[in-house]
């Protein structure tokens, strides 16, 4: 099969792509490079340094596809509600774009990557079937990007479906972006024995997932002709569902690291309890948690200390600086 992944030097993106080279199959990708590496990418993928944006050179690369997977997005749910235009351009804009040309050169099957942040501030674990509550335009993007694909594959008759992760951890994560990636922002801080940034108390919990145990899922999302139309969340249940804090503490005991964290306030709109429900997931995809954080945390440490530390890249402009903007990115404290 032919397979193109948007987002290809992206943490999901690169993971999908060497997974999908490893079972023979033609993986060709393209990417921005503004949140992923280039060596993140397999030799063995072609790739194309143009955005999603570009309608008209993506109709012509989706000739002969048969799956896209969608990855491409600024994954920024935070920064979205101070770079509301930026975040949300690229999240719903170049992923419509995407849509379009995968109809229009008839490839068979649209896998779209959503984001738990689709649901918002609903009780956990969030369920496929709650009604989505976003509450941030990361979120709100997301959720008219579903919608949109779902609006034009049931008009053009695409196979689709949504894959909807949520704190996927693992290597070939950026590591140097101050607006994202708690785990790797951590480590890469915590190896030049700098002390980590938490917002708030950092009683906030999520559900961390290992991405050897999320690939297979979007595998069966892409591939499985019984598995069409639907939104999955991928990632664990009440598994590996832990603090910041105790995330933090995790990190510091293999690093043996001895400062303390620097806690900032609150960021506005953070979800404080974040889980997903996987018994779909469990059902249709067969997920099951395999690895634990702990786990997850040494494959991070070690792709961080091949690659040596690296200095914070601000690659997004802060378009709304008020009181209310953090001022570790006003300062640029990272
Ligand atoms: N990793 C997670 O836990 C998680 C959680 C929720 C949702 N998601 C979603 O899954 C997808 C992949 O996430 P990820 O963690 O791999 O993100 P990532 O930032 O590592 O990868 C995304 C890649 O897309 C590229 N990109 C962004 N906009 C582009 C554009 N317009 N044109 C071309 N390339 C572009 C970036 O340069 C980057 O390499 C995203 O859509 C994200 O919203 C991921």
């Amino acid at each position: 099969m032919k397979i193109f992944i948007t987002g290809i030097a992206g943490f999901l993106g690169s993971h999908l792509a060497k997974f999908y080279i490893n079972k023979g199959h033609e993986v060709v990708g393209n990417d921005t490079l503004v949140g992923g590496y280039r060596d993140n990418i397999p030799n063995k993928a072609v790739f194309h340094k143009i955005p999603c944006e570009d309608n008209s050179s993506l109709k012509k690369l989706f000739q002969g596809v048969d799956i896209v997977i969608n990855t491409a997005a600024y994954a920024h749910e935070g920064l979205s509600i101070f770079s509301p235009h930026t975040i949300t351009s690229n999240v719903l804009g170049g992923s419509v774009s995407v849509f379009s040309a995968a109809i229009a050169s008839k490839v068979k099957r649209i896998v779209h990557c959503s984001s738990m942040a689709r649901y918002g501030q609903i009780k956990p674990p969030f369920k496929e079937s709650d009604i989505p509550k976003p509450v941030d335009p990361y979120g709100i993007a997301k959720l008219a990007s579903e919608n949109i694909l779902i609006n034009l594959c049931e008009v053009h008759d695409t196979e689709y479906n949504i894959a909807v992760p949520h704190n996927i951890i693992g290597p070939n994560q950026k590591y140097d972006d101050p607006f994202r990636n708690v785990a790797s922002i951590m480590i890469n801080l915590m190896l030049q024995n700098r002390s980590p940034i938490i917002y708030g108390d950092g009683k906030q919990k999520r559900s961390f997932s290992d991405v050897r145990d999320c690939i297979s899922c979007i595998d069966v999302m892409a591939t499985d002709k019984n598995v069409k139309s639907q939104i999955i969340n991928i990632g664990p249940g009440d598994e590996n569902y832990i603090t910041i804090n105790e995330l933090f503490e995790i990190i510091s005991n293999k690093l043996k690291f001895n400062k303390k964290p620097d806690f900032y306030p609150d960021r506005p709109n953070e979800v404080k309890y974040s889980s997903c429900s996987s018994d779909k997931a469990q059902k249709l995809l067969g997920y099951k948690t395999k690895f634990s954080v702990e786990e997850s945390i040494d494959t991070i440490i070690k792709y961080i200390k091949e690659r040596g530390t690296k200095k914070f890249l601000y690659n997004y402009d802060l378009e709304i600086i008020n009181e209310k903007t953090p001022e570790t990115w006003k300062n640029k404290l990272f």
